[in-house]
C-alpha cells in the first residue's frame, strides 16, 4: 500500500485525534482566531439613557453617558464602535438623521476629541428617525427610493463631519453607495470609506434592535427593500453593484442564517467582507443562557468563530465588548 494513500484512509496509523489531546496541541494546530481588531461593538445612543436587564448590550446612552461608557469599551481593547441613535421626536422624512445637532452628530463631537484612536463608525438608515419606521420616504403608501437617496446622502456627510471615521448605510435602497460617495467626495471626504450593508435580509432577527431601536414599522415590512433569505445570487449582485458604486467593504447581515453568503462574498471578491451577528442571534444565546441552557461564553464563542470560519473579515457584534473582557 502506498504511504500517502495509508495516510488518508489507514487507521491504525492514522490518528486525529493525536493533535486534539492537548490545550497546548490543539491551540497550535487552531485554524481560526478571534482578533479584537476584528470586531465593531454597537451603541445606542438616544435622550436618555436606559440600561437593558436582559440584554445588557442592547442598553441605550445619553451622549454623557456614552463617553464613560466608550471609555470602558477602550479600556477593554475594543478597537471600534458602531453608532445608533434613538431621536428625541420622529418626523416623516427622518431629520433626525441629517440634523447637524442630530443624536449622532452630537454623540460623534463628544467622542472624537476623547478617544482618537477609536473607530468610529455611523449607521447610515432612516428608520430610527421616521415616524413611520421605514428606512426610506413613503410616497403613496410606498418606499420612495430615488426621493431618499439625498436624504442618506446628507446623514452620511453630516457624520463624517461629526467625526466618523466611516459610513454604514443599511437601507438597502437601490443607488444609495453612489449617491453616498457622490456626496462624500464633493464635500472634500473622498477619503472616507463606505461599509456597505450591501446584503441585508429581511430578517426576523432584528427583533431586539427594533425595540431598543424604536424603529420597527408602522406599517407592512420591510420586505420590498431588504433581501428575501431564499436568495444567494441576488445577495452576490447586491455585493457586486456596491462594489461598482464605491464601497470600500461589504457587509453580510444576519451572520449565522447566511454562513454560505458570507463565504460566497469571500471567494468571489478582493475586498474585505464584514458580518453583522445580529440582536437576534444574541439575544436567542442571551435568552437560552438565562434559563441555564448553554453557556453564553461558549455558545458566544463558537457562534464568532464560526462567523470568521465562513469568510468574515470583520464582524459587528453585541459580544464585542464581552470578547474584550474574555481574551
Ligand atoms: C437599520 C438597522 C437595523 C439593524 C441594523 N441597522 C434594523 C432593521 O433593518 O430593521 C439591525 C441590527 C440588529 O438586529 O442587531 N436599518
Amino acid at each position: 500500500m502506498r504511504v500517502d494513500a495509508q495516510q488518508t484512509t489507514g487507521f491504525p496509523a492514522v490518528r486525529l485525534r493525536r493533535l486534539r489531546r492537548t490545550g497546548a496541541l490543539r491551540d497550535l494546530v487552531r485554524e481560526t482566531r478571534l482578533d479584537l481588531s476584528d470586531f465593531v461593538y454597537p451603541l445606542f445612543v438616544g435622550p436618555d439613557t436606559r440600561p437593558n436587564p436582559d440584554l445588557s448590550a442592547l442598553g441605550r446612552f445619553a451622549v454623557d453617558d456614552l463617553v464613560g461608557e466608550v471609555e470602558e469599551c477602550v479600556r477593554l481593547g475594543v478597537s471600534a464602535v458602531i453608532l445608533f441613535g434613538i431621536p428625541e421626536e420622529k418626523d416623516d422624512e427622518g431629520s433626525g438623521a441629517y440634523a447637524d445637532d442630530g443624536i449622532v452628530q452630537r454623540a460623534l463631537r463628544a467622542l472624537r476629541p476623547r478617544f482618537p484612536e477609536l473607530l468610529l463608525l455611523t449607521d447610515v438608515c432612516l428608520c430610527e428617525y421616521t415616524s413611520h419606521g421605514h428606512c426610506g420616504v413613503v410616497a403613496n403608501g410606498e418606499i420612495d427610493n430615488d426621493a431618499t437617496l439625498p436624504l442618506l446622502a446628507r446623514a452620511a456627510v453630516s457624520h463624517v463631519e461629526a467625526g466618523a471615521d466611516a459610513v454604514c448605510p443599511s437601507d438597502m435602497m437601490d443607488g444609495r453607495i453612489g449617491a453616498v460617495r457622490a456626496a462624500l467626495d464633493g464635500a472634500g471626504f473622498d477619503g472616507t470609506p463606505i461599509v456597505a450593508y450591501s446584503a441585508k435580509y429581511a430578517s426576523a432577527f432584528y427583533g431586539p434592535f427594533r425595540e431598543a431601536a424604536e424603529s420597527a414599522p408602522a406599517f407592512g415590512d420591510r420586505r420590498s427593500y431588504q433581501l428575501d433569505p431564499a436568495n444567494v445570487r441576488e445577495a452576490v449582485r447586491e455585493v457586486e453593484l456596491d462594489l461598482a458604486e464605491g464601497a470600500d467593504v461589504v457587509m453580510i447581515k444576519p451572520a449565522l442564517p447566511n454562513l454560505d453568503v458570507i463565504r460566497a462574498a469571500r471567494d468571489r471578491f478582493q475586498v474585505p467582507v464584514a458580518a453583522y451577528n445580529v440582536s437576534g442571534e444574541y439575544a436567542m444565546v442571551k435568552a437560552a443562557a438565562a434559563r441555564g441552557w448553554l453557556d453564553e461564553r461558549q455558545a458566544a464563542i463558537e457562534s464568532l468563530v464560526a462567523i470568521k470560519r465562513a469568510g468574515a473579515d470583520i464582524v459587528i457584534s453585541y459580544w464585542a465588548k464581552g470578547l474584550a473582557s474574555w481574551l
